[in-house]
């Protein structure tokens, strides 16, 4: 009973890490780099849900009061995401690792705080309930699309950002399950041409050879994943309480 478990927990990471195909000491080397500073601070902070909720009403004009964003991709969904992966992007933005020239003003220290800020405010977002409806690619499931996208997905990306596009809390991976089609497309070729400097290094090297087609058929395949009925508001027209 004790040795049997522990042999299949060893091969299994034995597995993972040859399936991943990089070291362990690569991606460490990716987080060394970018999640340092005051990702790391913020993250180590306990988090304060009422000072997050204040911090929030300034994002709220962009990502709406239920953090949902904009289906049509100008503003991506927050609700939902990994609270170590908002933080990375804040900092990054913060820290200009990251273009985002319209949120900039507002996601700098003195506009929102120090790195107390950002562990409270990703703190109240990681809570959100899930928009029931993000927007979708064109391509429905059982289309020779989507069939194709599915199958890049399994080959590409499942490895970092999991079965159904959950992502890793720990290793900042984001969740992609439930994010809105054109906000991911935007993001994936900016990622892939080397336009998002903060990007996955062994990310970048998986997806360089992505035909623009490829890149439609694999984002329409995850904008189409269900995510988890719990992690979802009971319907499209949830409205926040706590900015009634
Ligand atoms: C003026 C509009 C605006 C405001 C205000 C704003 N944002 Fe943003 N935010 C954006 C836009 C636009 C993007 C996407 C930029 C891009 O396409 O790369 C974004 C992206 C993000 C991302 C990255 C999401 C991801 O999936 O990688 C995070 C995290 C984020 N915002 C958090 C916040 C928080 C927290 C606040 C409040 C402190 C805030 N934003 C305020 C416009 C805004
Ligand atoms: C080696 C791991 C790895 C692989 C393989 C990978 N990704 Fe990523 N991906 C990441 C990381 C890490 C980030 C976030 C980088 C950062 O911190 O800005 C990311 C970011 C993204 C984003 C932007 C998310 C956001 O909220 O801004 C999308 C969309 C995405 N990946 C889709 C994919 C798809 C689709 C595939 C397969 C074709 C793929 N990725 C393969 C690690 C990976």
């Amino acid at each position: 009973m004790s040795v049997k478990p522990v042999f299949t927990g060893l091969a299994a990471a034995v597995a993972i890490s040859l399936s991943f195909g990089v070291t362990a000491a690569d991606i460490s080397e990716w987080s060394k780099d970018t999640v340092s500073g005051e990702t790391d601070e913020a993250m180590h902070m306990e988090a304060d849900l009422e000072n997050g909720r204040d911090v929030y009403e300034v994002c709220s004009a962009c990502h709406m009061p239920e953090g949902w964003g904009f289906t049509d991709g100008t503003f991506p969904q927050l609700a939902g995401q990994h609270r170590p992966v908002l933080i990375k992007q804040l900092a990054d933005i913060r820290a200009l690792n990251r273009d985002n020239p319209t949120m900039y003003p507002f996601a700098l220290p003195e506009s929102i705080g120090d790195a107390q800020a950002l562990a409270d405010v990703t703190a109240y977002i990681e809570k959100l309930p899930m928009n029931p409806e993000n927007g979708k690619g064109e391509w429905a499931e059982g289309t020779p699309e989507f069939e194709q996208g599915k199958k890049l997905y399994a080959d590409n990306c499942v490895r970092c950002h999991g079965e159904h596009g959950e992502g890793d809390k720990v290793k900042f991976y984001p969740r992609i399950e439930g994010q809105h089609y054109a906000y991911m497309l935007r993001q994936f070729e900016w990622i892939r041409d080397g336009k998002r400097r903060n990007a996955n290094p062994d990310m970048v090297e998986q997806i360089k050879n992505f035909t623009d087609k490829d890149m439609k058929m694999v984002i329409n395949y995850i904008s189409r994943v269900p995510v988890k009925k719990e992690d979802l508001a009971p319907s499209v027209n949830w409205k926040n309480p706590d900015f009634d």
